[in-house]
């Protein structure tokens, strides 16, 4: 992790790719109508680092923010997801295109195979697709989100590529210490979704008191802690006064023991599927 003001803090991802902003904006449950203007929001407040999906239906929107900003495609890490439903090959290679071509990009900076759905079909065929996109060169980077350490190696042994990246839900209520240095140990960049774990961990006494004594809000001192940690983080909100409270969090440092506190609020606890059994497909 390289520091610097808050728009320059970057993670490498070692294994394909490159830099990629630690703080990032998320839009998943933001209304396809609210996209645009909320997109536009994170970009005037500094956000370079956006996190969209196929699933969240709102592509469309967010390349349109993006270009209709000032700001020069280059210079916006942009990430979507390949939606449950097109695993196999051909249908994979499809929904990549579709993905450029509703965000009107000629590339995308990193895209991610959103859940693994090992009940569903081998995911190593899926992963050979984001292979073909990555060689392609329409695609900068290319990693997997909701990943068990199993279903990584099962990559590993089967296939070329290294993901990049592994987004899997992290926050104080859900660690995930041991994924998170099963990545490491591959070179593989962790990226924490629900890094607030949507709210639930705002009014955890550990945390609300930290943020009282250190005089930041409990939202600022969570995503800290997931910086510090070494995590890519991207909260999503569509409340300007918001979007604005979670960039700023490179102002301040949390204590060791501070750290380790908010590490020990720790109950397993996820807001959203399990990756091992989730099997959802849209009809
Ligand atoms: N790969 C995956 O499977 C996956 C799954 C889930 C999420 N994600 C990604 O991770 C991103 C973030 O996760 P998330 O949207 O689930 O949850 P989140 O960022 O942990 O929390 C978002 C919720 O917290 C509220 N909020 C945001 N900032 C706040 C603040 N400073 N104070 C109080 N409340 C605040 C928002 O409300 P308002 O919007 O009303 O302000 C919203 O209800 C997503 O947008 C998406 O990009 C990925």
């Amino acid at each position: 992790m390289s520091a610097g003001s808050s728009t320059s803090v970057t993670v490498d991802a070692q294994n394909n790719g490159g830099d990629i902003p630690q703080l990032g904006f998320g839009v998943f449950q933001t209304p396809r109508r609210e996209t645009r203007a909320a997109t536009t929001v994170a970009h005037d407040v500094g956000y370079r680092h956006i996190d969209t999906a196929e699933m969240y239906g709102n592509e469309k929107e967010v390349g349109a923010a993006i270009r209709e900003s000032k700001v020069a495609r280059q210079d916006v890490f942009v990430t979507s997801k390949l939606n449950n439903g097109f695993h196999a090959y051909e249908d994979a290679l499809k929904a990549f295109d579709r993905s450029l071509a509703d965000l009107r990009f000629d590339y995308l900076d990193l895209f991610l195979i959103h859940w693994p759905l090992p009940r569903v079909l081998d995911f190593v065929e899926t992963w050979t697709a984001m292979e073909e996109m990555y060689r392609s060169g329409r695609v900068k980077a290319i990693g997997v989100s909701n990943f068990q350490p199993s279903h990584l190696q099962r990559l590993f042994d089967a296939t070329e590529i290294v993901p990049a990246v592994n987004q899997i839900e992290a926050h104080p209520y859900l660690t995930q210490d041991g994924v998170r240095a099963f990545n490491a140990e591959h070179g593989i960049a962790t990226e924490a979704w629900s890094p607030i774990a949507k709210g639930r961990v705002l009014g955890d006494p550990t945390i609300t008191q930290i943020a009282q004594r250190i005089g930041k809000t409990a939202a600022q001192v969570t995503l800290r802690w997931a910086i510090q940690r070494g995590d890519i983080v991207f909260p999503k909100s569509v409340t300007p006064a918001r979007v604005q409270e979670n960039f700023a969090i490179f102002d301040f440092e949390l204590s060791a023991d501070d750290m380790a506190a908010i590490t020990a609020c720790n109950r397993d606890e996820r807001t959203g599927p399990d990756p091992d059994t989730f099997n959802y497909v849209p009809k």
